[in-house]
Parts: structure tokens; C-alpha cells; sequence
């Protein structure tokens, strides 16, 4: 899935002479994941830009899987900017409620795919849903698609995964989303009481852009840090 693909398929100014990944669009609206994900590539010297910027819809997200939806927001935002393409499609995901809200978690609460999202009627529903449950485990789950263009049949595919539980109570300021309310396992503290770099440390998006980032070593996309 990540061999390399000769410099040449790709757009010209988002790679360098030598084939690295320079200017890569970011496959999504969402402020807090643009953050996360915009230091978690610091090391690597890729500029990530969001595609509201440059003028991308966000795309329908109609499939069942992280990964289909993935693969289609990283496609369409490459297709319409010309740059290499990087998707995160993330969620949580509550025992309790049979992996729900899962792919839905950024519309749970909202009636209609045209509603407006809201972290807070999201969490509201969540909690609401929960009430009486006993078990309250759940874990975030994110999958990151990187696309060289939009027809790249080499799409490289990197997936992480978080575990923890759902408190009634929210607590702490920092992170996105769910993030008040998702009690990290071994830690006592909610992902929204986390520093941003810790959270960066130990969250789904940081763990599957490790592994992505060693796809990308592997592709010679990035250059390889290490040493090795
Ligand atoms: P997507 O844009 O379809 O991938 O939706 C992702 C949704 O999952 C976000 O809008 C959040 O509701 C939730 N989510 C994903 N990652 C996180 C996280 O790190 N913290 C809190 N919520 C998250």
C-alpha cells in the first residue's frame, strides 16, 4: 500500500526535486484536528493547509467505514486543489451503544446532514443516551489517508486507536469534540484536561500519525529522521 510512486505523478510545487511531500491540503474543516495534526507533522517540514482556505467544500461522507470516508475526503480535496491530499476520519466509539456514534460522531446529534454540527448537542445526546449505563467504555478511533493526487491507487492508510470512558460530568478546557467528556484509560483525566502536547503524545490521531509518518518514511515521502 505505500511503495513508492515515481515523483513525476505528482503535482508540481507540492514535492520537492527530490520527490518529498512539501504542501499537503488537509482534508477538513475542523479547527481542532488542524491544530493537532499541524504539530503532530511539524517534524517532517510539511506545510499542511486547511482546504476551506483554499476554497474546498467539505465533501459528503455517506460511507459506513472511517476509511471509505477517509479515502473520499482525501481524493476530493485533491482533486479540487491539485495538491497531495491528507484525510483523518475519526470518531468515538461507546460499547454500550454498539460502537455508535462512530462514523456519525461529528453529526450525531443533528436531524439532517444539511443541520449545523455542534460539539455541544453532540455531547449532550451522548450523555443523555448513556444515562443508567453501567458500562461506559469507549475508545476514539481515527484512520489517515494520505493521497499523492486525487487518482493515487497507492493511498497510504494509517490508523490508531484510544481507549477510555464516557464521564456524565465535563471536565477541563483544552481539545475539541468529545474531549470533556472522554475519561483516558490509566490517566484520571478527561483528553480535555490534557496539555495539547500530551494529548499529541497519547491520542488516536497521534498514534495513527506515527504509523503514517513511518509509511511515509517507508514511500520516501518524508525523509527519514531516524538515522536508519
Ligand atoms: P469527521 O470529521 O467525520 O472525522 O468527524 C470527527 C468527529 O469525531 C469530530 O467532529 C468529533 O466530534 C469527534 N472526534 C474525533 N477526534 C476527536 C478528538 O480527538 N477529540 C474529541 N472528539 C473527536
Amino acid at each position: 500500500m505505500s511503495a513508492p510512486v515515481h515523483p513525476s505523478a505528482a503535482p508540481a510545487g507540492s514535492v520537492s526535486e527530490q520527490g518529498l511531500l512539501r504542501r499537503v491540503v488537509l482534508a477538513s474543516g475542523n479547527a481542532g484536528k488542524l491544530r493537532e495534526m499541524q504539530a503532530l507533522l511539524a517534524p517532517t517540514g510539511i506545510e499542511l493547509v486547511a482546504q476551506g482556505t483554499l476554497g474546498v467544500p467539505d465533501a459528503p461522507e455517506p460511507y459506513a467505514t472511517f476509511l471509505e470516508n477517509a479515502l473520499t475526503k482525501a481524493r476530493h480535496a485533491s482533486r479540487l486543489t491539485g495538491l497531495p491530499g491528507l484525510a483523518d476520519d475519526s470518531g468515538v466509539c461507546v460499547s454500550a451503544l454498539g460502537g455508535a456514534p462512530g462514523v456519525r460522531s461529528a453529526r450525531y446529534a443533528c436531524e439532517t446532514d444539511e443541520a449545523p454540527r455542534s460539539d455541544a448537542a453532540n455531547n449532550a445526546r451522548l450523555i443523555e443516551a448513556l444515562t443508567g449505563a453501567p458500562d461506559r467504555s469507549a475508545y476514539f478511533y481515527c484512520v489517515l489517508v494520505l493521497v499523492r493526487s486525487a487518482d493515487d491507487p497507492q493511498p497510504v492508510v494509517a490508523d490508531g486507536l484510544w481507549h477510555g470512558e464516557i464521564v456524565a460530568e465535563p471536565r477541563g478546557a483544552g481539545g475539541f469534540g468529545y474531549d470533556p467528556h472522554f475519561l483516558v484509560a490509566g490517566m484520571g483525566r478527561t483528553a480535555a484536561q490534557l496539555d495539547a502536547a500530551t494529548k499529541n503524545q497519547f491520542s488516536h490521531r497521534a498514534q495513527a500519525m506515527r504509523d503514517l509518518m513511518a509509511r511515509l518514511v517507508q514511500a520516501r515521502l518524508i525523509a527519514d529522521r531516524t538515522g536508519s
